[in-house]
């Protein structure tokens, strides 16, 4: 990777280091207001790992849903530019976007990237798809609304990954919700991860059928 890429993810993991602590003293009303001073990003582990799965899937239609202030978005972007392809990241904030884009054209990342400001609810359907792969990192109500927006756009061995299934701890309701939700259709395979913050990781089953080892 990019030494320069490096250096600015390590900020960014420093920054939340730095952050957990406040975010786990204050009382859960003043953190709803200040919900948005928080990076509150997926991490090593499964920025790592989300590279990963882009690079060996060839995913070039890569969807993210809370970009937040840009970390897991660097980390698509410079796995989209490996595959050829493009990261459309819905992002409520204006300005998280405008800090986001700016890291990501200090390291020459902003051509992969193209921000839909605004509810992804109102962005994300004009999308034509199909999508290879999407993040689903957004406020934990809306995992169900999102996987049933972006479920009959997945491309075939699609994959769908969903951050926080186990922490933070308030948020577990929500996220087995969203994986009854995967499991209960017949065209996905998932698996859930004690990675980082919890993770989950479905694909869409193949239409052709998988050839014989034998
Ligand atoms: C946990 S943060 C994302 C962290 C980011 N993925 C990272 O790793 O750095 C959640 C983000 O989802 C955004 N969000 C929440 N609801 C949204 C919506 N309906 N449409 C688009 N973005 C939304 C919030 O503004 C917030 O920045």
């Amino acid at each position: 990777m990019d030494p320069k890429l490096q250096k600015i993810l390590e900020s960014y993991e420093e920054r939340a280091a730095a952050e957990a602590s406040v975010l786990r003293s204050l009382p859960s009303e003043e953190l709803e207001r200040r919900i948005d001073e928080f990076l509150i990003p997926v991490g090593p582990d499964t920025g790592k790992f989300l590279h990963t799965l882009v690079k060996s899937s060839r995913a070039t239609c890569v969807v993210e849903i809370g970009a937040s202030y840009g970390y897991s978005t660097l980390w698509l972007a410079d796995a989209a530019r490996l595959t050829g392809g493009k990261v459309h990241s819905f992002e409520l904030s204006s300005s998280k976007v405008e800090y986001a884009q700016e890291k990501l054209r200090s390291v020459g990342l902003d051509g992969f990237v193209q921000f839909h400001v605004g509810d992804v609810f109102d962005h994300l359907p004009s999308l034509a798809g199909p999508i290879d792969l999407v993040l689903i990192d957004c406020w934990k109500v809306l995992y169900e609304p999102c996987f049933e927006l972006v479920h009959p756009k997945l491309a075939d061995e699609g994959i769908v990954v969903a951050d926080n299934m186990l922490y933070p701890v308030e948020s577990r309701p929500d996220a087995q919700k969203y994986q009854k939700l995967v499991r209960s259709k017949p065209d996905m395979e998932s698996v859930a991860l004690p990675m980082g913050s919890g993770i989950d990781v479905a694909r869409r089953r193949s239409s052709t059928p998988v050839r014989s080892l034998a």
